[in-house]
């Protein structure tokens, strides 16, 4: 057996261990900061090891250093798990180790990558004339949707933001709802927008934006703007009334913009896709294959209508890169200049779920959420606060001891604490309205009914342990 044979047999071996074990193992790492740099740091020597050697002891150094995210009770922030074709096709396109920017350093990774667009298009119905772009995350398909968006807004106004840039341009407002994600602020910094051109739009009790409010604030102020809607907010899961508001928003002149990190893959859904209806009248949309097509990380995606700001904003022609001429060149639509051939894990992933496989994936995410928040929410010393409308929902501890809201807030922050610390599931907290609360999260392909039964089972045991301590 050659090296190269001889080290990915051995990291194929520790592979399927690894995922063998996600359903024994505690979901919690085990391993502590100080013993992973204990362990890790074999100081950088004059001589190096052999290959296998190298990965047998990174399996080793690293373990319990993982946090079990791509298993089925996790339920924390919003991370998602990898199709098995999804995950054996990144092992791939480490394999071929392309530069997947141009077609020319990799026609393969370039037509995978132009189909696969054209699919997330299709399975989102999302308009067939947009143009795309796969991103390290949400984060930067917002950047770039939003590059497009500046573009866009001032080149109606007679500025050339490419080659200008800010200074002396009109000014562009950002209209966002109070629940956004702070990837949002993170983009327009980037952008050089600001944070300050941000403007907070109140949100109801149900966390959407609502028209009135919407109203207001685009008569409040004219020249260029962009909304952000929400697609959907990752405390409840609240998706705006698209309908409503985006022929609002373009009536008064604005581009507006989805954070449909995870939510817009509702689209794709038969029980749930009412809540995004509407969303494909907006001008771009950021979304991320690493969350709910459960490709691996490293996989966002950037979809806008006006393909020609799109390329405006990123294309670039150096005198040593080769076009692509009829083929699709990516690097004329993502920030990057290298970058690996994403495009594998997602048409992998799409491949092996097909439409149908997809929506009852979704569906199936939203059905485990609801089941988690009620059965937890129905324990005694527990409450739900949220039931999930699509795949977010929150719940919250009641203290024994103390009837203050303090009290609960701070319960339900131990209540985390010891519920991740027991190893079966793994949940995070946030502050929702004012008070402490636990969020669950599903939109992982593996998590099942038995995952939901013992997670639920898990956190009973945590809560009648702590609720019987006596008060300190
Ligand atoms: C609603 C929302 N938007 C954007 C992001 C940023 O996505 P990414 O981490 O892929 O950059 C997240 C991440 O959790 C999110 O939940």
């Amino acid at each position: 057996m050659s090296e190269d044979a001889a080290v990915l047999a051995r990291a194929c071996g520790h592979a399927a261990a690894y995922l063998e074990g996600l359903d024994t193992r505690s979901v919690a790492t085990t391993a502590s900061l100080d013993e992973l740099r204990r362990r890790l740091d074999v100081g950088l020597r004059a001589k190096g090891t052999r290959a296998e050697t190298v990965i047998d002891e990174l399996v080793a150094a690293t373990a319990g250093g993982h946090l079990g995210s791509a298993g089925g009770r996790f339920f924390a922030w919003v991370i998602g798990g990898a199709l098995p074709s999804a995950l054996a096709a990144d092992w791939l396109a480490s394999t071929w180790d392309v530069n997947a920017t141009m077609y020319a350093c990799g026609p393969a990774a370039a037509v995978t990558e132009e189909i696969a667009g054209e699919w997330v298009k299709e399975a989102l119905d999302l308009p067939h004339g947009a143009s795309f772009a796969f991103t390290t995350g949400c984060q930067l398909a917002h950047m770039t949707c939003l590059a497009a968006a500046r573009h866009a807004l001032l080149a109606r106004v007679g500025w050339d933001v490419e080659q200008d840039g800010l200074t002396g341009a009109p000014p562009i407002r950002v209209l966002a709802t109070e629940q956004r994600h702070g990837s949002i602020e993170r983009a327009l910094r980037f952008l050089g927008l600001g944070t300050r051109s941000l403007e907070a739009l109140a949100t109801g009790p149900d966390g959407r934006l609502g028209p009135e409010v919407l109203r207001e604030a685009l008569a409040r102020g004219g020249g260029p703007t962009i909304l952000v809607l929400d697609a959907a907010d990752l405390n409840i899961g609240a998706c705006d009334p698209f309908a409503e508001l985006i022929p609002m928003a373009r009536a008064a002149g604005a581009w507006v913009h989805v954070d449909g990190a995870f939510g817009l893959w509702a689209r794709a859904s038969r029980d749930h896709r009412h809540l995004v209806d509407g969303v494909e009248l907006a001008d771009s949309w950021a979304t991320d294959a690493h969350k709910w097509l459960n490709t691996p990380q490293d996989n966002g995606i950037a979809i806008v209508r006006d393909r020609a700001a799109h390329r405006a904003a990123m294309t670039l022609t150096a005198h040593y890169l080769v076009a692509g001429g009829e083929a699709r060149d990516a690097i004329d639509w993502t920030p990057d200049w290298t970058r690996r051939a994403r495009g594998y894990a997602v048409y992998a992933a799409l491949r092996e779920l097909g439409r149908d496989g997809l929506a009852a994936m979704i569906d199936g995410c939203c059905r485990h959420a609801a089941a988690l928040a009620s059965g937890i929410g129905e324990l005694a010393g527990a409450e739900l606060v949220a039931a999930p409308t699509l795949n977010q929902g929150l719940v919250r501890f009641l203290a024994p001891h103390g009837a203050t809201a303090a009290d609960h807030d701070a319960f339900t922050d131990t209540m985390i604490t010891a519920i991740n610390l027991e190893g079966t599931a793994f949940f995070s907290g946030t502050l929702w309205q004012g008070r402490r609360a636990m969020r669950i999260s599903v939109v992982n392909w593996r998590t099942c009914d038995e995952d939901v039964r013992a997670s639920v089972a898990a956190v009973e045991r945590v809560l009648a342990r702590l609720r019987s301590q006596p008060a300190v």
